[in-house]
This record gives C-alpha cells, structure tokens and sequence, in this order.
C-alpha cells in the first residue's frame, strides 16, 4: 500500500527502453500511484504520448506551453506536487544535462524545480554506460542526492551484451515501495534542525564557544531535504556547505539569536532535531572594547544562563509535532539522556557517549543510541555521520516503527 496516492513525475527519454514505461506507468497506477508523465521530444520518437496518457489517465507534458491554447506548463508546480520523481528510461544526455543544469527541455526543468526525491533509471549501450563521462555525471548525480538505480546486464538493443539495460519495471515499482515503506517520503514536512556551536561574545575579538563542528546536524539536514522535506537549518558559525536546494539556511552567532530564529519557526514545522551544542551561559556584559591584560592579576567573568531552546520548544509543542534531542554524555550516560528527555518534552533522544571512540565533536563519525519515551533503545554502530543521520530519521520518520513517540505523549 506504499505506493497509494502517491504523486509520481515520471520522465521518459529517448532510449529503446522507453517501452518499458508504459509497463512501469500500468503498474505504479495498479499499486494506487497518480503518474504524471513528463516527456522529452526524442522520447516521443519511441513511444507515443497517446499510449502514455491512456495508461496513466492525464495528458502528457512534453512541451514548456501547450501547443492548443499556449497556456504554460508548470515545472514549479510539478516540483510542489510530486512525492517523487523518477527518469525511466533515462539516457547517457538527459543524465549529462541532469548533472550539470542544461535546462533546454520541460524534463529538466522539472528536474531543477523538483522538491521530492529524484531516482534515475539508466538505458543505453554499454560503451555509453561505462564511457568515463557518462561515470562521472552519474557519479555527479549520486552526490547531488539523486538514487541511481543500476542498470542491468543482458542483451542491449545493439545485440551486444553487457551492462545498460534500463531496469525492469517489476523491480523498479518494488524498489519505489521499499522507499516508501521505510519512512523515506518527507515530502510536505517542514523540519527545524539547530546544529552547530553558539559563540558567546566577551568582546569585540573574543568569545566563549565550543569544539562543535555542526557535522551532524548539516548531515541530518541534508538527508531530511533529499527526501523531500522542507528544512530550515538554523546553524551556528561554521565553515560547512549545505548544498541541497530544499534547505533554508538560517546563519546565527550566538544561543540568543539561535533561540529568536528557532521561536519563530517552530509553530509551522512538523518536527524539530535540536543538535546544536548551545552555550548554556554567556557574559553577564560584553564590553564593547578590547579588554585589556595590563593591570590585571586575575580576571573573572560574571556569566549568565542562556535560554535553553529545546527545553522552551518543548513547552510549546502541538500534538502531532514531534521533538528529537542530543545528548552528549560521559557518565550515567542513559538515565542523564532519559532525564533530558523528560526535561525537554522530546519524542526521542539520540545519545552520544564520550567514552566511545571516534564519536562525538569534532570526527567524521558518530557511534549514538537512541532512547524513546516509551523506553525503547536502538544501539547503533560506529559510522559515518552521514549513516547515522540516515539511521535517526529512519527510526524518527518510519510508518513502521514500533515506538509510539508519534502518539507525542505529554509529560504527566
Ligand atoms: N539545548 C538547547 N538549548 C540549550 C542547551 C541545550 O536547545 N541552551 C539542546 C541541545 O541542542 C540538545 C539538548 O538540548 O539537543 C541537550 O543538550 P545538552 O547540552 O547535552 O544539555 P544541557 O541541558 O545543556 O545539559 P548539560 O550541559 O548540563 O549536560
């Protein structure tokens, strides 16, 4: 039932395979998919527009207007409708132009517009397929977040065998249902992810900050976009890139100006992953100019509580909306994160312990458990924190999750 209501653009290219889609359209439409087709001109020399609307039930979109009556064909609002899109079959050109922006045509300015996961299902002769730029543009794709779905082996359309047979529909449709089974689809969710350290001006020069690097909530934000959700990335200072179209980044210094951004966003999101290492004090004064050394025997700073922002959030949080926290602990490690949790009103906390090595501030990888209200516990492996992003919004997000923290029960 996976694939029931779903919104599904499928763009069609000009390959042999191009057949297939008519098979994959018949099946995506059994499983209860909506289909809408998206066609580049060559596309059309292999399969007709006519076979392709009668089997998905709506007029095909080839063209930027409407030959008739020159009204316009929106790729916006194809990018806003779909849950997810998928270039079936799809050529080693269109895959060139996919990687590097070539808008010459209506599928890829569907491409550029798109807000849902994009998979691609590559056809074509096997010197095309292994050809060193068709590698790198797939390469390309694979790390804009596009899912290539390998191509098979068999006999091509040229008569020789080898690797570029475009995928069967069978398992394309299979495939798409285990994408949405697990939890993959945060089309029309809006996320709030804090990340990064907080730096707490002393003056003009100096300031109280922390070893955060912002790896991991950059990595969260990243795989929340790629599949589909709106994610606003409130960041304290960091050099990171975040790269996916679907982020808005939103750059602040200090846990104050982090607070007033993450306030006002709150109230329209559907969940919120606070990974922010926020300064819990800052200077009582900040003096507005460069403290000096001479004189001074011993120097005191008069430090202040800072607003903790999960804790406030939680306060405020509707049913419905769903709260993940951090904790970064080095004793007592689980009942310290329980006792956040309670604190902070969380559905969910993901706990890092800094006696495991290589997780925590500063590395690449991370080594976390995740504790739920209901008291469940999923340990994890030492991985990338990429993996262990992808791990969390598994667990937080998937349909089939046994965990009840969608129920989003209150503290007594
Ligand atoms: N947090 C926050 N605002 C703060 C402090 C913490 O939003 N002012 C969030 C963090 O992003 C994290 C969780 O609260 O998700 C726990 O952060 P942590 O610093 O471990 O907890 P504290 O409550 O500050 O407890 P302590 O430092 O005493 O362990």
């Amino acid at each position: 039932m996976s694939l029931q209501g779903k919104h599904i653009v499928l763009g069609i290219t000009g390959s042999i395979a191009a057949y297939k889609s008519a098979v994959l359209i018949r099946l995506l439409v059994k499983k209860g998919a909506e289909v809408q087709v998206v066609i580049t001109p060559a596309g059309k020399e292999f399969i007709t527009p006519v076979t392709l609307s009668a089997l998905s039930g709506r007029p095909v979109i080839s063209e930027f207007f409407a030959a008739g009556n020159g009204s316009w064909h929106s790729h916006v609002e194809l990018g806003l409708w779909a849950n997810l899109m998928i270039v079936a079959p799809a050529t080693a050109a269109t895959i060139g132009k996919m990687a590097n922006g070539i808008a010459d045509n209506m599928l890829i300015t569907t491409y550029l517009s798109m807000k849902a996961p994009v998979f691609v299902a590559p056809a074509m002769d096997l010197d095309r397929y292994r050809h060193i730029s068709t590698q790198r543009n797939i390469e390309k794709l694979k790390s804009d977040g596009v899912q290539v779905i390998d191509a098979a082996e068999g006999e091509l359309a040229s008569h020789l065998e080898g690797k570029g047979r475009m995928e069967e529909p069978e398992n394309i449709v299979s495939l798409l249902e285990r994408f949405f089974a697990a939890g993959n689809d945060l089309c029309k969710k809006k996320i709030l992810i804090t990340a990064g350290p907080t730096y707490e001006r002393i003056d003009p020069v100096r300031f109280i900050g922390n070893f955060s690097s912002g790896k991991m909530g950059f990595a969260l934000a990243e795989e929340c976009a790629s599949r589909g959700a709106e994610t606003i990335l409130i960041t304290g200072p960091t050099a990171l890139p975040a790269t996916h179209p679907n982020i808005r980044r939103v750059d602040v210094e200090s846990a104050n100006e982090m607070y007033d951004a993450a306030l006002k966003i709150f109230p329209q999101t559907d969940a919120a992953i606070f990974s922010a290492a926020v300064a819990d004090y800052r200077p009582e004064q900040m003096s507005g100019e460069k403290i000096k050394r001479s004189g001074k025997e011993k120097f005191a700073l008069s430090l202040i509580p800072n607003p903790d922002i999960a804790a406030s959030l939680g306060k405020i949080k509707k049913p419905g909306q769903l709260t993940v926290g951090f904790a970064l602990e080095t004793n007592n490690e689980e009942s310290n994160a329980m006792k956040k949790m309670e604190e902070k009103n969380f559905d969910c906390i993901v706990l890092n312990s800094l006696n495991d090595k290589g997780a925590g501030f500063g590395h690449d990888t991370n080594k976390i458990t995740l504790l739920f209200r209901d008291g469940g516990k999923q340990p994890y492996t030492l991985k990338s924190k990429g993996e262990a992003a992808k791990d969390i919004i598994d667990a937080v997000f998937s349909p089939t999750l046994s965990y009840p923290i969608r129920s989003n029960i209150k503290i007594p």
